[in-house]
């Protein structure tokens, strides 16, 4: 059975929330799915402290806060799912808070090295309202650590709310991505 983490960082269960119910549901059953909102742990940014770079097998981090079971979740993983708002051209502080962290799980033997990564993103503008950007700071990343970035999933202009939910297009389309990403756990 593949362990699918959803690394959700938005501060309220919305439009984000809504989109990834859909590409789970069109990923289909048989997976352990662990959903995960970021804003609930207490998760410190990252000190700069370059402990991590002096262990190799382990993250190393020195701050001991929730993103030490965040480490083991992620390592763990078959898939992680990031799922973001876009706020302000970029992912939020949320997400990025715990992405700056992931690189105690890089400076070391690349512990995330074949694990696979994927994108969910919604945004109010167009998808060159910031989408754009956060599709290369995930895609970059993840080539700097040997992830297997396998694609994204970007609604812009997302509709709010019940609209969201309202739209069978949106919905087709979020299973499509799911579809897609249980043949990419499949390769
Ligand atoms: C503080 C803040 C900043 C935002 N900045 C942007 C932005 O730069 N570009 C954009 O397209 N949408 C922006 N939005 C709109 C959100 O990305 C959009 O409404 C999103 O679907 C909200 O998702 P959520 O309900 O999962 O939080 C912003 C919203 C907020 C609250």
């Amino acid at each position: 059975m593949n362990h699918v983490l959803v690394l959700e960082g938005s501060p309220r269960k919305g439009n984000t929330s809504t989109v990834v119910d859909w590409v789970l549901a069109g990923m289909g059953r048989g997976n352990k799915v662990t959903r995960v909102r970021l804003g609930e742990l207490h998760i410190e940014p990252c000190q700069e402290c370059f402990t991590c770079a002096g262990t190799k097998k382990a993250a190393g981090c020195a701050q001991e806060d929730d993103m030490v079971e965040l480490y083991d979740k992620m390592i763990d993983a078959d898939l992680v799912i990031w799922a973001s708002p876009i706020f302000c051209w970029n992912v939020t502080g949320q997400t990025k808070m715990a992405l700056d962290r992931c690189f105690a799980l890089l400076t070391g033997e690349d512990l995330l090295k074949g694990s696979k990564w994927a994108l969910v993103i919604t945004a109010g503008g167009d998808a060159f309202d910031g989408a754009d950007l956060a599709v290369q700071m995930f895609s970059r990343l993840a080539r700097y650590g040997g992830i297997k970035y396998v694609g994204q999933h970007v609604v812009a202009p997302c509709p709010d709310g019940a609209k969201l939910a309202a739209s069978a297009v949106l919905k087709k389309s979020a299973k499509g991505f799911g579809k897609e990403l249980a043949k990419a756990l499949r390769a």
